[in-house]
């Protein structure tokens, strides 16, 4: 008989998987064996591909992955997200990875940020991960393998200028993440932060200069831009059963910049 994968028909909710690491996460955690919700917000089309790309090898009677649109920082369509990954899979799902995310491309000084794109950016990055964490803590399924898997950024380490609001919040994710894991005690589910450096993306590469990228090469002892599979496999670590015991920590996957 064939060994079962090591996430075998787990229920995985990835947020912000149209595109970046949140594609990959999916594309990644499929290959391990996950059924899949695909989120986006606005690109449907790219949400879709990603779902043939899963669902290219399953029957087209019982899909292996769905997209879903969702804007994370809704409530009402929090909740429906928790909703249809339910009601499609006939299961509580058991991984939640948040990697919706915004960035303000202007990188501006605090001083220099306007108040609108202030609360845009915490409205997506804390809002959204906090209502993604208080369905998740209310709905993953309990006495194990529950997994609460969230994105924040190696910035938070190394405090660079021009990124201060964007920072900040994903230092409120981080702080969050290492208290839900003490509250969630008993349940068996784990919580986490993945804190990338700078991985080959649309956002990363959104309004940079090709001396802004160049910089970010040589900063890195490894002379390279991270990619979205490096930040994908280690979330499909803390996924599996093999990652249990990682609980309640912030894991820096950066090339070791920082
Ligand atoms: N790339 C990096 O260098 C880097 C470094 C550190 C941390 N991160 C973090 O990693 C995460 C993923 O970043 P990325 O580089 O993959 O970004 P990306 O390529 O810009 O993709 C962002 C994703 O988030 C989705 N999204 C945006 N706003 C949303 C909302 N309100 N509700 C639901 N989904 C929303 C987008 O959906 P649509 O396609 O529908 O717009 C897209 O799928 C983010 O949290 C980011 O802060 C990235």
């Amino acid at each position: 008989m064939a060994t079962p994968l090591p996430l075998q028909d787990r229920i995985a909710i990835v947020t912000g998987a149209s595109r970046g690491i949140g594609r990959a996460t999916a594309l990644h955690l499929a290959s391990l064996g996950a059924k899949l919700v695909i989120n986006y917000t606005s690109n449907k089309a790219q949400a879709e591909l990603v779902a043939a790309e899963i669902n290219s090898s399953s029957s087209p009677s019982s899909p292996r992955a769905i997209i879903c649109q969702a804007d994370v920082s809704d409530p009402t369509q929090v909740k429906s997200l928790f909703d249809t990954a339910e009601q499609i899979f006939n299961s509580p799902p058991h991984i939640l990875v948040n990697s919706a995310g915004v960035l303000d491309a202007k990188y501006p000084t605090i001083a220099n940020t306007s108040l609108e794109d202030f609360d845009k950016i915490f409205s997506i990055n804390s809002r959204g991960a906090f209502l993604c964490c208080r369905e998740a803590a209310n709905r993953i399924k309990r006495g194990g393998a529950g997994r609460i898997i969230l994105m924040s950024t190696s910035l938070v380490g190394s405090l660079k200028p021009g990124f201060g609001a964007y920072t900040a919040s994903k230092a409120a994710v981080e702080t969050m993440a290492k208290i839900m894991a003490k509250e969630l005690k008993g349940t068996g589910i784990t919580v986490n932060c993945v804190a990338p450096g700078p991985i080959a993306t649309d956002m990363f590469f959104s309004g940079k200069s090709e001396e802004d990228v160049k910089k970010a090469i040589e900063d890195s002892p490894l002379s390279r831009l991270g990619e979205t599979k490096d930040v994908a496999s280690v979330v499909g670590f803390l996924a599996s059963d093999g990652g249990e015991w990682v609980n309640g920590q912030v894991v820096r996957v950066n090339g070791g910049y920082v």
